[in-house]
């Protein structure tokens, strides 16, 4: 299995100067001079950018226009709009993009890499999973050419049972894209769930490797329903999942939302790796809106309803139960939003 990296290549490079020129001709001569190949190389790279979806049309005697892109996470285009300081900052350097048409799990493949030392900030993408994973052991559908599958590897020098407060954080960087996209009502649902509507748009899967109670990496893998058309999911999955296209009536393009998560959530994790966790909660509990929630949460071996009351430092939800009238501290399981009333 070979990844497509975004190495700097001609071919990037034309792809880059025809976005540039924002729909101006640009002419096999000059590009080859630019680049220091010849027409002919020139245009064996369009042929290339082609191949790979791009629509480049060639007008006579004037050049080469890019006229449509396509749409699929790869390397380079989600590097395409990766802000400056993202760049600069190496954490998330387009070097480290993986891209695959298609992966069993980015997660399972993450975990692989990173134990043969694959650095911290890598990012794998895939077109499509054939075995996602989701939350205790569910599966997450994941057809091709429609939305988000991705998985990243961090190395933060914490303790295991603080890995969870990284799901939270994603929550907060995913909120901020879904939102910056256009969907103004987005929910976070503790501890890794974006809701539109009451329903689930986007689930972070957050799995880690121990020795002698350190985190060696955490894999922080996300799912995202972009484009995929409603109609087209299970009827089980049709109920309580909400698409980000059919909330906003128009398709999103899903390199472009990688890359603004990216962007913000490196701004969270430095601020994590900073501070700490303290002004993560905080925020976290101001987006999520969360305290006072009447919640109903189930567990593997029980069901309590009750009110959720705070989150605390380490990152898990205190929920005052109204069988007993106690705290109890929510580590994992379920807990579904009730309403007001109930
Ligand atoms: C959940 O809400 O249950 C978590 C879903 C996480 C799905 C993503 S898709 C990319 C990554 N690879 C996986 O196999 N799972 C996560």
């Amino acid at each position: 299995m070979s990844p497509s990296s975004s190495q700097p290549s001609a071919q990037s490079k034309i792809l880059n100067a025809l976005r540039n020129a924002r729909g101006k001709p640009l002419s096999g001569h000059l590009l080859g001079k630019e680049l220091g190949i010849s027409r002919a190389a020139v245009w064996k790279r369009v042929e290339g950018l082609r191949k790979s979806g791009y629509q480049v049309e060639s007008y006579p005697r004037q050049g080469y226009v890019l006229v449509g892109e396509p749409d699929t996470p790869t390397a380079s285009a989600v590097a395409g709009y990766l802000q400056q300081d993202v760049l600069a900052s190496g954490l998330f350097s387009p070097d480290k993009i993986q891209f695959f048409t298609t992966l069993d799990s980015t997660n399972i493949y993450a975990g692989k890499i990173a134990r043969e030392g694959a650095a911290d900030g890598t990012v794998v993408i895939a077109d499509s999973q054939s075995a996602g994973r989701g939350r205790l052991g569910r599966v997450w559908d994941s057809p091709s050419g429609v939305n988000l599958y991705f998985s990243l590897i961090l190395r933060p020098a914490i303790e295991p049972r603080y890995a969870a407060q990284l799901t939270l954080l994603t929550g907060l960087a995913l909120a901020e894209s879904i939102r910056e996209f256009g969907a103004d009502d987005v929910e976070i649902k503790w501890p890794n769930d974006l809701l539109l509507g009451g329903k689930k748009v986007a689930g972070i899967l957050t799995e880690m490797a121990v020795e002698e109670n350190q985190v060696q990496f955490v894999v922080v893998g996300v799912g995202v329903n972009v484009n995929v058309e409603i109609s087209g999911l299970t009827e089980e999955i049709g109920k309580i999942a909400a698409v980000l296209s059919d909330h906003l009536k128009k398709k999103v393009k899903r390199s472009a939302f990688l890359a603004d998560f990216l962007n913000r959530f490196l701004g969270w994790y430095r601020l994590y790796l900073t501070d700490g966790f303290a002004s993560i909660r905080s925020i976290w509990l101001d987006r999520s809106r969360i305290k006072g929630r009447r919640v109903q949460v189930n567990l593997v071996d029980e069901s309590f309803s009750g009110t959720a009351v705070d989150l605390d430092i380490d990152g898990f939800l205190l929920v005052k139960r109204d069988d007993t009238q106690k705290e109890a501290k929510v580590l994992a399981g379920d807990v579904l939003l009730l309403n007001k009333d109930s």
